[in-house]
């Protein structure tokens, strides 16, 4: 994975059972991977077209330490598939464990909103 985020799971990002909410989840790593996008291709204008792939694996609870690690994991005509994966640091010993795993396809538009060709 090319990049690496980190956050704290506060109370405004759980949910009624006091785990971590998992549209939050969703809400990073499309940031997560529109940034990938624009890392790699300043300039261009990315917008999201599908979440494949999804699955929380273990829940993260308050004060968590969250390591996102992302990178572009295929490139297409005019879409890229931006890989990412979530672990939780145990604050104890420092060990990462799953948390979340899924791919998000982010298409290159042009100024009008039209699918281009990313290497044009
Ligand atoms: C993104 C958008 C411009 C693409 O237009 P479109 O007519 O659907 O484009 P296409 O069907 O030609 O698909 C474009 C690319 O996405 C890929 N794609 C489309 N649907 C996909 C899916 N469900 N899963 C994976 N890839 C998909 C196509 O294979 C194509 O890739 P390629 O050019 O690399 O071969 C249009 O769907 C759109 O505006 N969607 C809303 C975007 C949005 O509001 N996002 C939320 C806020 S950012």
């Amino acid at each position: 994975m090319e990049y690496s985020h980190h956050m704290i799971v506060r109370q405004e990002h759980l949910n009624q059972y006091g785990n971590l909410f998992g549209g939050r989840v969703l809400a990073v790593i499309d940031e997560l991977a529109f940034i990938a996008c624009a890392r790699t291709w300043p300039g261009r204008n990315f917008v999201t077209r599908a979440v494949q792939d999804a699955e929380f694996t273990a829940p993260a609870h308050l004060g968590d330490v969250l390591e996102f690690r992302f990178g572009v994991q295929t490139v297409g005509n005019t879409s890229v598939t931006v890989r990412v994966k979530m672990l939780i640091c145990d604050s104890h010993t420092g060990a990462a464990s799953r948390s979340f795993d899924g791919a998000v396809v982010m298409v290159c538009v042009d100024d009008e909103g039209r699918p281009m060709s990313i290497q044009q």
